[in-house]
C-alpha cells in the first residue's frame, strides 16, 4: 500500500509539472532613453493594415502642441525618457517626456479627460508638464509597459487637418460596476494595445537647450520588441 502509494504520487508530480507556471519574461536591459511600441492586445480589434509593432510619434496639431500617433520606425519615432528623482518614480509621481522645438523643451505625456466621457482620455505631447503616475511598470509586474491602462488606438478625425482621420492613442479608464463586473470600457472601433518601450539612446543635449536629463530614470527596456515570440513567455 505504502508503495503504490508513493507510485501515485510520483506519477501525479510527473502529470502536474508540465502544467506548473513558471513565470517566464522577455529579457531586458536599461536605458534612460526608449521607444515605444505598439502590441495589440485583442487581435480581433487590429486595424488593417495591423498596427502590430508601429511606434508612438507626434501629430502636431498647433504651436507647442501634439496629440500622439503611430508611424513606422522610420517615420520619426518619439524617443522618451522617465523623469523624476528616485522617490518620484516610488510614488508613481515621475512623468514621461519627448524633447522638442529649438531650443530643445520638455514635451510632457498627458492624459487630458475628453469632454463628455467619464472614462476616455486623449493622450497629449503639449510642451511643458505631462501627467504623474504615465510610467513603465516595473517589478513586481513581470512585463514592461506603460501605465496607468488600458491604452487604445482609435481612428479619428483631427480639426487642424481640416477632418483628415488619424490614428490616435487614448486611454480608457477601467471602472467596476454597482455589481462587482470590471469594465474595461474600450470603445467601439478603437483597439486596446500595451506600449512597450524598446531601448533607445538618448542623445545628450546641446548647449542652450530648455529640457534637462539630469533627472532621466534608468529604465527597464526591450532590445527589439518585433523580434519578440509572446508564445514563449508567460503568464
Ligand atoms: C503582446 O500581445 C500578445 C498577443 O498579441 C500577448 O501574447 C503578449 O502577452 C503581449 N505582451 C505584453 C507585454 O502584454
Ligand atoms: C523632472 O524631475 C525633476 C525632479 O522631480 C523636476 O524638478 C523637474 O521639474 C522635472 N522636469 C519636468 C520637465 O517635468
Ligand atoms: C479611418 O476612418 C476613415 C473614415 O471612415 C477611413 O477612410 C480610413 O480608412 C480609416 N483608417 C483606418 C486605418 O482604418
Ligand atoms: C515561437 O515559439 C513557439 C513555441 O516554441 C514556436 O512553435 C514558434 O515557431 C515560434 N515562432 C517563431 C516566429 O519563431
Amino acid at each position: 500500500m505504502l508503495a503504490s502509494a508513493a507510485v501515485l504520487a510520483l506519477v501525479g508530480a510527473a502529470a502536474a509539472s508540465p502544467m506548473a507556471v513558471v513565470p517566464n519574461y522577455p529579457p531586458t536591459m536599461q536605458s534612460t532613453g526608449f521607444r515605444l511600441v505598439v502590441n495589440v492586445t485583442d487581435k480581433a480589434r487590429d486595424f488593417t493594415p495591423s498596427i502590430q509593432n508601429l511606434y508612438i510619434n507626434t501629430i502636431h496639431v498647433g504651436a507647442g502642441l501634439n496629440q500622439v500617433g503611430l508611424g513606422t520606425k522610420d517615420n520619426n519615432p518619439s524617443i522618451w525618457y522617465q523623469n523624476g528623482t528616485a522617490a518620484d518614480s516610488r510614488f508613481g509621481a515621475s512623468t514621461l517626456i519627448t524633447d522638442q522645438g529649438t531650443p530643445l523643451s520638455p514635451y510632457g505625456l498627458s492624459l487630458v479627460k475628453n469632454e463628455g466621457s467619464a472614462t476616455l482620455s486623449t493622450a497629449r505631447a503639449d510642451g511643458g508638464l505631462g501627467t504623474k503616475g504615465v510610467a513603465i511598470s516595473h517589478f513586481p509586474e513581470g512585463y514592461r509597459y506603460l501605465v496607468p491602462e488600458t491604452y487604445v488606438v482609435c481612428n479619428e478625425s483631427l480639426a487642424y487637418y481640416q477632418g483628415t482621420h488619424f490614428l490616435v492613442l487614448e486611454q480608457a479608464a477601467t471602472t467596476v460596476s454597482s455589481t462587482g463586473q470590471i469594465e474595461k470600457n474600450i470603445p467601439e472601433g478603437c483597439a486596446p494595445v500595451r506600449l512597450l518601450p524598446e531601448c533607445a539612446t538618448l542623445e545628450s543635449l546641446p548647449a542652450g537647450s530648455y529640457s534637462s536629463h539630469e533627472f532621466a530614470i534608468d529604465t527597464d527596456c526591450y532590445p527589439d520588441v518585433a523580434s519578440i515570440n509572446w508564445s514563449l513567455y508567460g503568464p
